[in-house]
């Protein structure tokens, strides 16, 4: 792990895109007889070599049940398992490995919250207050919360297309009853990037817990739950280089410790007798059963990846194709775009103005290229710009300006075909 260059350190020479580029396997093909564009990763990022080799690896020679055998298969299963925690922490600036409980992703995380500290805590007049940009999962987990204890959801607005947080309620939205306030850090569908610090510093000031949703942040740029100062973050592996199916939830160390454990099962207990259970320290405890082994040793080999690159230059790239990619749609003319002109995340949502984003997606992908469209998982954020859905062309460092280019001849063809 010391060779690994800090996360945060700026004083690099620019890594070389077109070589990294070559790390990604699956980039190289022809699709509908035209080279692959894969302008989708805010849905997930592709694999590089370094991810598929540690876990080819895994399962070649390492393969066994963690925490439980005594036997050389098992002790280092358990050491590759472990050492991915070590190292998400490091990731994430966090205070120690304990602060880490491996989840599937984001969504379980979140649901961990909801279901873990939301019902210790919450009751019937609370307010947990969200933004009206959340993805599903930072949504869907607080309704069923609030069904079940009583609490009232509020939700700070959202300004209109070039979709901004309106904070100057905030402080009146944060006063009690609000107990918790859950924020995305990049708007997937939007590519907004909030200011958690801010908001956080002012949720603390009223003593409302804060989650952060990062997870189209934490692969793009430099994430520091500590310079944050949140009480829980959220992530998911796939979307960062990782594996599907392995994310995991930041909590502070003495909110894990005081939640009780929201799923039973092996792996989380100390002892267990017929009647009760005593169970193991956080964050064991929020791991019942055999967890996603080979997902961690994954994910510890897409840390190390992204962190020798540098999230603040994979920051300034994605942003930069994003803001070339907004400017040159622009320039179209007939073009709807969503988000912010500047300062945006890597990703670029639009409408072509007469045309269904689903004709657009499908068009795209006759040229060889992965857009996406629909709500995104955003259906009241649709909804409140009046639009069923958008387009959206999502990047990462392994996309180029070239690719921009080609993105907006595509638009282009498709707007003198409905013409
Ligand atoms: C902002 C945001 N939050 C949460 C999620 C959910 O992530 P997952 O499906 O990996 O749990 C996504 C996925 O697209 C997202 O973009």
């Amino acid at each position: 792990m010391s060779s690994i260059p800090p996360a945060h350190s700026s004083a690099r020479p620019e890594p070389d895109w077109a070589a990294l580029r070559r790390d990604f396997p699956i980039l190289d093909q022809q699709v509908h007889g035209r080279p692959l564009i894969y302008l989708d990763n805010a849905a997930t990022s592709q694999k590089p070599r370094q991810v598929i080799e540690a876990l080819r690896t895994y399962y070649e020679r390492d393969n066994a049940n963690v925490h439980r055998g005594i036997h050389a298969l098992s002790t280092r299963a358990t050491a590759g398992f472990e050492s991915a925690r070590e190292r998400a922490a490091q990731f994430l600036h966090a205070g120690s490995h304990e602060e880490i409980v491996f989840t599937r992703g984001t969504t379980e995380s979140i649901n961990l919250v909801a279901q873990s500290w939301g019902l210790a805590n919450l009751q019937s007049g609370d307010r947990i207050l969200l933004t009206e940009m959340e993805h599903h999962s930072n949504l869907v987990p607080w309704q069923l919360l609030a069904q079940r204890t009583g609490a009232r959801l509020a939700f700070v607005p959202v300004t209109g297309d070039e979709g901004l947080l309106d904070l100057t309620r905030l402080d009146e939205l944060l006063a009690p009853p609000t107990r918790l306030f859950s924020m995305v850090h990049i708007s997937n569908s939007l590519g907004t990037v909030n200011p958690v610090t801010e908001l956080c510093a002012r949720a603390r000031q009223q003593g409302v817990t804060t989650l952060v949703d990062a997870a189209q942040s934490a692969g793009h740029q430099p994430v520091d739950v500590q310079a944050i100062g949140c009480d829980f973050l959220a992530l998911s592996g796939h979307k960062l280089c990782g594996p599907t199916g392995i994310g995991l939830l930041w909590g502070r160390p003495e909110l894990l410790e005081s939640m009780p454990p929201y799923q039973g099962g092996g792996e989380m207990i100390l002892s267990v007798g017929f009647e009760t259970t005593s169970f193991k320290p956080a964050p064991y405890r929020f791991e019942a059963g055999t967890p996603h082994i080979s997902g961690p040793v994954g994910l510890h080999a897409a840390m190390d990846y992204l962190d020798a690159i540098g999230r603040d230059a994979i920051f300034r790239h994605d942003q930069e194709l994003a803001e070339y990619a907004y400017d040159r749609l622009e320039q179209l003319g007939g073009i709807r775009l969503f988000g912010p002109r500047h300062g945006r995340g890597g990703l670029v949502s639009f409408l072509v103005e007469g045309v269904h984003a689903h004709d657009v997606v499908t068009l795209a992908d006759q040229e060889g290229m992965a857009l996406r469209g629909g709500h995104h998982c955003t259906q009241p954020l649709m909804h409140k710009l009046g639009v069923e859905s958008t387009a959206r062309a999502s990047f990462y460092f392994y996309n180029t300006r070239a690719e921009v280019d080609r993105l907006v001849e595509v638009i282009a063809a498709i707007q003198r075909f409905f013409a």
